[in-house]
Order: structure tokens, then C-alpha cells, then sequence
């Protein structure tokens, strides 16, 4: 026990981080609360003082006060002559009829019971508990609403960077790509789009592959992306690709289910055949940016996997006996790992 009658000194720093940690449970809720209100296409035509959203959303003032505030010290609006607008990232993300709306991830995330209990019990257990401990994929396999919502939350959150892979990556000379756990195709998609000349296939789970179907054909994109229903641990990969494509693939694994991924990449490519692995990637040292730590969380929670480091993806390809292995940031946090069948 501390003895208080000897008196205290004051604290060494301000608690200014444990204020900002503690009160950021809100920031999320707030955003996805917003979404679901409409406050963002509210705002697409033309800026709004806080009485004129009161009044279009049927909110008192206290509420709405801290809502726009909430919204606009995250940075997703601007205040100007006390009316509010929205900003650039607002207007690519968040607005429904955007190809790169987020409102998939809101969807799938507002009802998942995440908790400090449930998070302790992940940590403790080292196993996922996202789905009350079921398996994630079977889950989806047995409830294809699910699935569906699952696979919208992972298209909105990867369509924005597939675009980004696709400018930045280097896919010159490859004419037909396999996308393994591709879900809705959203690389496919934005990589039909940079390289006319390229055919596509996802390899998915079979529930999951009609979904893709459904996103290559609102693309109008049906006779360049197909699909192939595997397991792409227990089935062999379907031959003729000379690229195999991975994203956030390897983040949902063991490290040594990583392994038998790449090997089985390297033994079905032809010489010459490239891999790219597409992840956010750690540091070196394993503690940023918040974001990929922060990720490496949502994984414990839901996977079996973690975020890697650059190094630690490297030495699975090298291990697999990939070559020309290169490391290109792309997006935002994402980067490429790609490797090259001697
Ligand atoms: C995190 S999502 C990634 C989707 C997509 N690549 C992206 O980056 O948006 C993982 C995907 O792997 C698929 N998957 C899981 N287990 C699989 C298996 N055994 N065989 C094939 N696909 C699988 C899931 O259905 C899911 O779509």
C-alpha cells in the first residue's frame, strides 16, 4: 500500500494519452453511427450548419454537437464559417455511392461482441474467439449471409488499396493470374482495369467464389475474371498462371500453414512464375505503426495468423525458393512482397 501520509509527488508527465486511449472506444462507433444516420451524403452536395443536420437528421443539439465534433477532430469534416463540409477522405470513403465506400467494414463490425473479456479470452486462449470460437471460413461455408457481409467488409476495405497494388505494382509480362483467397475479386478487378490484356481467376471457397461472380459481373468483367472453387490447403492448385496473388492471406495463418501456402505457390507455378504477397506490414521492430499493431490485434481476435514484418515474409519466400525477392509499398499501409520461380 502507498503511504499517503508522507505526501506525493506530482506525476512526471501529463495523462494526456490514457484520456486519448480511453475515449477513442467512441470513435468508432460514432463513425459507423454516422454512416447509418446518413450524415455523410447529407453533406455531398453542399455544406450544413449544426441546426440545418438537427433538423435533417432529427437529432437534439447536444447531440449533434458532439457528433459533428467527434467527426470533425477525426478529420472527416471541416468546419468554415460554422458550416460544415466534408473533406476529401470523407467524400472517397464514406459516401455510398463511392467505389471506395467503407460501408461494408461499418456493416460487419458494429455487431461483433468485441470486449475486454472477449479480447482477454483471445490472448489467454491464443485461439480466435471472433465468431464465439467457431471457425471463421466454416462459419461462412454454413451461413452464406455471412459470408456475404464478411466478404463486402473485405472488398470495402480492399478495393482503395487493389487500386493502389495495381498502379504500383509491377505486373508487366504476366497473362493470367490466380487470386487465392481472392474474395470479392476486388484485385482482379482493379488490376483488369491497369492491364487490359491480363485474365484473372479466384480461387475461393465455393460459397464465396458466387459472390465473386457477382462483383466480376456488376464490373461487367465476366470473360476476364472467373472462378475456381479449392481449399487452398488440402486441394492442388489449378496449373496454366504464371502469377499467384495473395492478399491478406498470409495475415490469417500460423506461420507454419504460411509456409505450406508458399511452397504449394512455388511447386504449381511454371519457371519463371512470380508470387506477390499483398499485407500491411510491420516494422522491424515489431511496435508500429498503431495501425499494423492495431491489425495484429483484429487477427488474434478472428485468425490464427499475425501481421509480418517485410523480413518475415522474405524468408518465407526464400524458404520456398522464391528468388528476385522485392519489397514495393503501394497503399497507404500496404506494400507487395514479390518473388520470382528461378
Ligand atoms: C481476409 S480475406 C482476404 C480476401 C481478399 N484477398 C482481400 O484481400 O480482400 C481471406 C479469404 O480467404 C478465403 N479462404 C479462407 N480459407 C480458405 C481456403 N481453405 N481455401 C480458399 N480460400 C480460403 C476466405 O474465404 C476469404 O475470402
Amino acid at each position: 500500500m502507498i503511504d499517503e501520509t508522507a505526501g506525493f509527488e506530482p506525476p512526471t508527465s501529463d495523462d494526456r494519452l490514457i484520456w486519448d486511449v480511453w475515449l477513442s472506444v467512441y470513435q468508432f462507433p460514432t463513425l459507423a453511427v454516422a454512416d447509418a444516420l446518413g450524415v455523410f451524403p447529407l453533406l455531398k452536395e453542399a455544406s450544413a450548419s449544426s441546426e440545418e443536420v438537427a433538423e435533417q437528421l432529427s437529432l437534439g443539439p447536444r447531440a449533434t454537437e458532439a457528433l459533428l465534433g467527434v467527426l470533425t477532430s477525426l478529420g472527416f469534416l471541416e468546419q468554415r464559417l460554422s458550416r460544415f463540409h466534408l473533406t476529401d477522405v470523407a467524400r472517397n470513403f464514406l459516401l455510398p455511392n463511392s467505389p471506395y465506400y467503407w460501408g461494408g467494414i461499418f456493416e460487419l463490425v458494429r455487431d461483433i461482441p468485441f470486449t475486454c473479456s472477449t479480447l482477454r479470452e483471445a490472448l489467454k486462449k491464443d485461439k480466435p474467439i471472433g465468431y464465439e470460437g467457431d471457425d471463421v471460413w466454416e462459419t461462412h461455408e454454413l451461413d452464406p449471409e455471412q459470408a456475404r457481409l464478411f466478404t463486402r467488409a473485405m472488398h470495402s476495405h480492399s478495393f482503395p488499396a487493389a487500386v493502389g497494388a495495381a498502379r504500383h505494382g509491377d505486373f508487366t509480362g504476366i497473362r493470367r493470374l490466380l487470386d487465392v483467397g481472392g474474395g470479392s475479386g476486388a484485385f482482379c478487378i482493379a488490376l483488369a482495369q491497369e492491364y487490359p490484356e491480363m485474365y484473372f481467376t479466384v480461387a475461393e471457397r465455393p460459397v464465396v467464389c458466387t459472390l465473386a461472380e457477382e462483383y466480376a459481373a456488376h464490373y461487367r468483367l465476366q470473360d476476364r475474371i472467373d472462378t475456381a472453387s479449392l481449399d487452398m490447403f488440402g486441394d492442388p492448385w489449378p496449373s496454366g498462371y504464371d502469377a499467384h496473388f495473395l492478399s491478406n492471406i498470409f495475415h490469417d495463418w500460423s506461420w507454419e500453414r504460411c509456409r505450406l501456402l508458399a511452397r504449394q505457390s512455388f511447386e504449381s507455378l511454371p519457371s519463371g512464375g512470380r508470387i506477390y504477397l499483398h499485407e500491411m506490414l510491420l516494422e522491424d521492430t515489431r511496435d508500429a505503426p498503431l495501425a499494423v499493431t492495431s491489425f495484429s490485434m483484429n487477427m488474434i481476435f478472428f485468425t490464427e495468423g499475425k501481421q509480418f514484418t517485410a523480413g518475415e515474409l522474405e524468408e518465407l519466400l526464400g524458404e520456398a525458393g522464391f528468388e528476385e525477392i522485392a519489397l514495393t509499398p503501394t497503399y497507404g499501409y500496404y506494400s507487395l512482397v514479390t518473388g520470382r520461380k528461378p
